[in-house]
């Protein structure tokens, strides 16, 4: 067993993750200014793990909060989902990006560093690939960030692979995740975005429940089967588990170590309506907009690097990703 700090452990992915480590006999301790989740995600999220969950709020840029709370909580390993999401937002308000993500992964590293923690998990995203090249994408594809957000990612990933050359000690995995989905099977904790969704799976699950009236399907003319964009949809469950492979090959393997987190298969838009009418019996009426802004065609993920090295891969199906997301949904 180890102690765990996540940053941004209230949020969506962090919270998945809490529990999956929590079952795996881990102690947690998140860390999380609520900037994006409230306190009442960390209850809930106590009420799944069945014990109470240990919560500092404060912000990862409080470099001497952060080094206190490691030394007092004697954390093993943390790993750092703490920071903004939204690409549209980030080409709005970058300099509020990179203080907060960039700035944020630095002030963790040097509390890390003060405090003698050298094992980090970083929540990358697929977004740092770009235009895909070809698919399926594994990590060797190149990398290049098309807004702020996605250049605040490879900013750190690079950041990580200086430290990891100047001090080989330190075990560093940067996880680069595609679209996670779904919520924990409970029904207690999911992905609960304030105000109107940006992504196509929480905005269909406000249309089926009834809170929004219609989706827009955003084009229906790409090159895919059926002219709507493919993207690799994982279980935020899974994705959570490939966290816990991450720690455990940390432990045999210092350096810095890229991963991608996805399950390899590609589901259009209108797939993902038909799955989640099929797991809610609500119809998701939709209507065809044009193709959104920066939007690409196709993108899911090699992950034969990620089973061969950690021994993990994706099993729950679109099926259980829609019936976990609409059983959130209806309590929220
Ligand atoms: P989320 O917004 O639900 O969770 C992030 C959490 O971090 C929130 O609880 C927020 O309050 C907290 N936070 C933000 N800034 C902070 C700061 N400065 N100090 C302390 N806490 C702070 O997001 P998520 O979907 O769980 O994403 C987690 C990580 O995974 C993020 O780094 C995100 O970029 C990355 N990621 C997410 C997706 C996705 O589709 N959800 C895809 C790829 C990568
Ligand atoms: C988005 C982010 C990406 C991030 C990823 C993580 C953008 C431009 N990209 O990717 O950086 O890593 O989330 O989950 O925000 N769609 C609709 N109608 C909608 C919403 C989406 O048709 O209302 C379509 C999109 O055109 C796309 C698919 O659904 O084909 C998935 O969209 P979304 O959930 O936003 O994810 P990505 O665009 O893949």
């Amino acid at each position: 067993m180890s102690n765990v700090l996540l940053t941004g452990g209230a949020g969506y992915i962090g919270s998945h993750t809490a529990v999956a480590l929590a079952a795996a006999g881990h102690r947690v301790v998140v860390y999380d200014n609520f900037s994006n989740s409230e306190p009442a995600a960390v209850q809930r999220l106590a009420q799944v793990v069945g014990a109470p969950v240990v919560t500092i709020e404060g912000d990862v840029r409080d470099t001497a909060l952060l080094q206190r709370t490691l030394l007092e909580q004697k954390i093993d390993a943390v790993i750092h989902f703490a920071g903004l999401k939204a690409v549209g937002e980030s080409v709005l308000k970058p300099i509020d990006y990179y203080a907060n993500n960039v700035q944020g992964a630095i002030s963790l590293l040097q509390a890390m560093q003060g405090a003698g923690c050298k094992t980090l998990v970083f929540s990358s995203s697929a977004t740092v690939y770009g235009d895909p090249h070809y698919l399926p994408i594994d990590e060797a594809h190149p990398t290049r960030a098309t807004s702020p957000y996605g250049r605040c990612k490879l900013h750190i990933e690079e950041i990580l692979a200086d430290v990891s050359v100047a001090d080989p000690s330190w075990r560093l995995a940067a996880l680069r995740y595609f679209n996670p989905v779904g919520a924990h099977p409970s029904g207690l904790i999911g992905e609960n975005p304030n105000g109107i969704p940006n992504n196509l799976m929480p905005f269909v699950a406000q249309v089926a429940v009834g809170k929004l009236p219609q989706l827009n399907v955003f084009g229906n003319d790409y090159d895919t089967p059926d002219g709507t964009g493919v993207r690799d949809y994982i279980h935020v469950m899974d994705l959570a588990e490939g966290h816990l492979a991450a720690l455990k090959f940390l432990m045999q393997h210092p350096g810095l170590h890229t991963f991608n987190l996805g399950t390899g298969r590609g589901y259009s838009v209108l797939e993902m309506i038909k799955a989640f009418e099929a797991a809610s019996g609500k119809p998701v009426p939709y209507t065809v907009a044009p193709r959104r802004a920066g939007d690409i065609a196709s993108c899911y993920a090699s992950v034969e690097f990620s089973a061969q090295t950690l021994n993990w891969r994706a099993t729950r199906s679109l099926k259980d990703m829609c019936e976990s997301s609409w059983k959130f949904q209806q309590n929220i």
